[in-house]
């Protein structure tokens, strides 16, 4: 098959959600339609549960399980479907951010009785900043939940989204009878059976046909040629480039658990989807065609066993053909390397792959190579965008609780930087690290792994800090008059990039105010 082909053949994208919404459940159910998976159960969800918040070797069990979970691949009508996970306990929410720049496309998914949660409102912010195409799965319509237009509503006003709904709900929790597919024209009975088949599903030309009563009751069918009507005059017509852009988001409506609702937004996000899609580099756009393969890691998962120091780095395909066994320059260290295991994850198996295409992602082996953001290529020098750090929400000073392991606590500090698991600042003033987080329990993770990883010690002391926000300044004097009067408040990052590290909003506001030369920005990437 042509460079082409393969590339028109594959659909790769993540699915977001507060946690409970349903993402594991609906995950699995398009497995169990990709036959991908045979029985429901399969997939272990990465989530950590809410009983273990506090507890990090269940955290570190369940790190194991999302290896496993990293990227899902599945076949249906001939495409080949990416799904990337994405871990939906806030304090991993940087590296659901990282996920999401590997994607092309995206699916929410939101609890019909819970309605727009915290967790998506980030998560959607987050795909609206790139321009993501992104579809919406209200789940749960077996049970009571908010009425389907206060939910749209919620959905444009919290989510700053332009909802087009391509499927409709009949009734909801008790009452729920089927969905009516606008988009195909047909309406899909419900049967709690967890088992839908074609016979469900009723062809529907005109919805005034009379039959409609008869299947659903006068009233509800009187309920829904209302409903659908109100939905033709205020909701826009499905546009397959307003989608594309990010402008226009297919609004589909199911019970996930039930597996009810979900064929019908599989067969048009099989429809609509994009396929891999260029990608910005601080050089050029690249174009998945090209013929020179090109790629970057946005995740990195360090190894369960802690005998075994590597890991596996995750990289997405942007253009070519990526090959097994064959040279390829590793960008930033400036040297060739080669991988003669690069894996694929399918559920639960992994094979070694020969070849790899734009959209795919391939797990490569790593002692210690990649960061986050690294870029392998045929040869030329490429600087992915786009893979930014967010300013973390906690930080905590480190030091060393055992002087003699100073160099296994730097490398440790180092290498678990590198995988993305926390950010690290050095103070320029005292040369001390602050650790900066999006949530406590990286702390202890932290903190088990310098010693288990690296028989490395260290302890925490608190440290009053709002934000670090990385800065730039076109005026030389100016930054050196900031470098004066506030080095105190200023570190390097992992990156050796200048950080105002605030003690509060008020700090940052005054700094502002006191060098308006100076720009402070809350992600690393500006
Ligand atoms: P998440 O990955 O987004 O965190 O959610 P997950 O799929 O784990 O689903 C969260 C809970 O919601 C699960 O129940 C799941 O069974 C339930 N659920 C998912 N889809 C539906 C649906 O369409 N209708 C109803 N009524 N429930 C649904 P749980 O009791 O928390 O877990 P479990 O013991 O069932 O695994």
């Amino acid at each position: 098959m042509s460079l082409k082909a393969e590339i028109e053949k594959r659909k790769t994208f993540g699915i977001i959600s507060h946690p409970d919404a349903g993402k594991t459940t609906l995950t699995e159910k398009l497995l169990l339609f990709g036959g991908a998976i045979q029985v429901a159960g399969a997939v272990k969800s990465n989530k950590i549960k809410k009983s273990a918040t506090s507890d990090f070797m269940e955290i570190e069990r369940q790190r194991g399980i999302s290896v496993a979970t990293s990227v899902m691949a599945f076949e249906y009508r001939g495409k080949k479907i990416n799904i990337l996970d994405t871990p939906g306990h806030k304090d991993f929410a940087e590296d659901t951010y990282r996920t999401l720049t590997a994607v092309d496309s995206a699916i929410v998914v939101i609890d019909v009785a819970k309605g727009v949660e915290a967790q998506t409102e980030k998560l959607v912010g987050v795909c609206r900043t790139r321009n993501t195409p992104m579809i919406v799965f209200i789940n749960k319509m077996d049970r009571e939940g908010l009425d389907g237009f206060d939910l749209l509503d919620e959905v444009e006003t919290k989510l700053g989204m332009k909802a087009c709904p391509l499927t409709w709900p009949i009734g909801m929790g008790q009452r729920f009878k089927g969905v009516y597919n606008i988009y195909a024209g047909n309406i899909r009975l419900f049967s709690a059976h967890g088992k839908q088949t074609e016979d469900d599903t009723i062809e529907i030309s005109d919805l005034s046909d009379p039959s409609l009563d008869t299947l659903l009751g006068e009233a509800a069918a009187n309920e829904l040629r209302e409903e659908v009507d109100t939905i033709t005059q205020v909701y826009p017509k499905f546009d397959q480039e307003a989608y594309e852009r990010g402008e226009l988001n297919p609004i589909f409506f199911g019970s996930a658990i039930n597996n009810f609702g979900v064929k019908e937004m599989l067969d048009c996000f099989v429809d609509i989807a994009p396929q891999p899609l260029p990608r910005i580099t601080e050089e050029r756009s690249i174009e998945p065609e090209e013929n020179k393969f090109s790629g970057f890691v946005f995740k990195i998962h360090a190894n369960m066993d802690p005998k075994h120091r590597d890991r596996i780095a995750f990289m997405r395909i942007c253009s070519g053909i990526f090959e097994r066994n064959t040279n390829y320059f590793h960008v930033r260290n400036k040297k060739k390397m080669k991988f003669s295991n690069p894996t694929m994850f399918m559920a639960s198996k992994k094979n070694i792959v020969e070849q790899a295409y734009p959209g795919d992602i391939v797990g490569l082996y790593d002692s210690g190579n990649f960061k986050i953001g690294d870029a392998l290529t045929t040869g030329e020098t490429l600087t992915f965008k786009g893979i930014p750090s967010f300013s973390p929400e906690q930080f905590r000073y480190i030091n060393n609780a055992d002087p003699m392991k100073s160099k296994q606590l730097n490398k440790g500090i180092d290498q678990l930087m590198d995988e993305g698991v926390a950010q690290v600042f050095t103070k320029l003033d005292s040369n001390r690290k602050i650790i900066g987080t999006v949530g406590a329990l990286q702390f202890d993770v932290i903190q088990y792994r310098l010693e288990h990883e690296y028989g490395a010690k260290c302890t925490y002391e608190p440290v009053a800090m709002h934000k670090a926000c990385w800065i730039s300044c076109e005026d030389k004097a100016a930054l050196s008059e900031l470098k004066s009067r506030r080095r105190k408040n200023l570190a390097v990052d992992k990156d050796e990039k200048l950080v105002y590290l605030a003690e509060s909003a008020w700090t940052l506001k005054m700094a502002e105010e006191n060098h308006p030369e100076v720009k402070f920005y809350t992600s690393s990437e500006f």
